[in-house]
């Protein structure tokens, strides 16, 4: 028995010692980053052998974390908790039992990991909303959606567009006693995706009656176009979410397809034909200059146009949010966007509030100089981390002062 334990600790070792990466100055608590990110990057590479082995795809691999860390959907004094379906899809409903006068604001959150795991019964998505609804006295509706692999782009987008729609219905929101003119959507990385990709609908589809007052996104993906802006070059070999493992993902919504996945990391997967879209990421002209630091800015390198026809999503506005154009952007609501320093889509989230102000639209922006892509699964412990207490703290301030 003690030489099994010994055994699992030196090789628990060798692998941390062969993922390691070194974490950022500025970093409090930096031993526990180095062991959280060296965990996660094991289990990354425990997918990808597995799927290597035929066992089974990556995705339904890191589902595994989804299901490990799930927590039933349990009541308190202050708040009833149900798992309940809108329109069929799985939502976890959180609601205030104490009666107040009038009516109640609403957030509508959409769960990150991209599009491959997660779920609203995941404990850190749990706490976070519990956090939402305690702290802000307000409904909160975090929805779940299909998964890839079994269910490619768009399932997702449909089944939160359709939740959205459904909540927002006036008999809906009266059902729960919310404020059809305080209604937020949010969620975090790919979730903060789809929280921006209906927003963009919600807000120019004259049939929903009941619009969104804000968008609160979490570390944002929003594109699929420049995988080179400095963002990208920092963080290609950064903490949890890295470049290779990135292109990977982005690829996995579409198809399993390894050309894609070399087009995507080369950044030349986008024909001339487009080069109308490029100004929409073009990070030299969007970046505020401290984010451009010496990195040199060079034009678009052209890709071969057979990858976009398997492809033609990756153009799309509803893949690609940052790539809508103005009369889009300008009929968007209040947003509040929290960027971290040291998360490879960085540069997403900044480019978006750059363009969204260029629009007129209110921009609420905070930006974590030690944080990173992730960070709000680090709020249970013995799995916690002071900047993660931080980044979930300003997050919820920013939506109690503008909804
Ligand atoms: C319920 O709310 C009260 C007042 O905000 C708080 O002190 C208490 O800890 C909350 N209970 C739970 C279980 O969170
Ligand atoms: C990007 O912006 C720079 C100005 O900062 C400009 O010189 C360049 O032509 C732009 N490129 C594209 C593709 O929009
Ligand atoms: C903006 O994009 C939308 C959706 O792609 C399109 O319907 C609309 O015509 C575009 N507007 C302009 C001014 O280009």
């Amino acid at each position: 028995m003690g030489y099994k334990a010994l055994g699992t600790v030196v090789a628990f070792l060798l692998l941390a010692y062969y993922v390691y990466s070194p974490v950022p100055e500025n970093m409090e608590e930096p031993w526990k980053i180095i062991f959280f990110n060296s965990c996660c990057k094991i289990f990354v590479k425990l997918g990808l052998l597995v799927e290597k082995l035929g066992l089974m795809h990556h995705g339904e691999f890191f589902l595994m974390t989804t299901n490990l860390l799930y927590t039933a959907a349990i009541s308190d004094e202050n708040l009833t908790v149900t798992d309940t379906t809108f329109v069929g899809i799985p939502v976890r409903l959180y609601v205030p039992t104490k009666k107040v006068n009038g009516l109640k604001r609403a957030v509508i959150y959409i769960h990150g990991g991209a599009i491959s795991f997660g779920s609203p019964a995941m404990l850190p998505y749990d706490v976070l909303a519990r956090n939402l609804a305690g702290r802000l006295d307000a409904v909160v509706a975090s929805s779940d959606y299909r998964l890839t692999p079994k269910y490619r782009y768009p399932a997702q987008l449909e089944d939160i567009l359709s939740m959205t729609k459904f909540f927002l219905q006036g008999e809906i929101l009266a059902k729960y006693g919310v404020d059809p003119s305080r209604v937020c959507i949010s969620g975090d990385s790919v979730g903060a995706t789809a929280a921006a990709i209906v927003t963009q609908i919600i807000m120019a589809d004259p049939e929903v009656k009941n619009k969104l007052k804000m968008q609160a996104l979490i570390y944002p993906f929003l594109q699929m176009f420049h995988t080179d802006s400095p963002s990208y070059r920092e963080n290609e070999h950064g903490l949890f979410l890295t470049k290779p493992l990135l292109m990977k993902l982005m690829t996995e919504g579409f198809a399993t397809d390894e050309s894609l996945e070399q087009a995507f990391a080369a950044n030349q997967h986008i024909p001339a034909k487009f080069s109308h879209l490029f100004k929409f990421v073009n990070w030299s002209a969007l970046l505020p200059e401290k984010f451009k630091k010496n990195h040199l800015y060079t034009n678009p390198t052209y890709g071969n146009s057979k990858m976009l026809e398997r492809f033609p999503n990756i153009v799309d506005h509803r893949v690609s949010p940052l790539l809508a154009n103005d009369s889009i952007l300008s009929q968007l609501p209040l947003t509040y966007i929290l960027t971290c320093e040291h998360d490879i889509l960085r540069d997403d989230g900044l480019m978006y509030a750059a363009r969204l102000r260029n629009n007129g639209v209110q921009v609420v922006h905070d930006h974590v100089e030690d944080g990173f892509h992730a960070s709000i699964f680090f709020i249970t412990a013995p799995f916690d981390l002071r900047v993660s207490f931080k980044i979930v703290n300003l997050y919820l301030n920013g939506i109690n002062e503008n909804l």
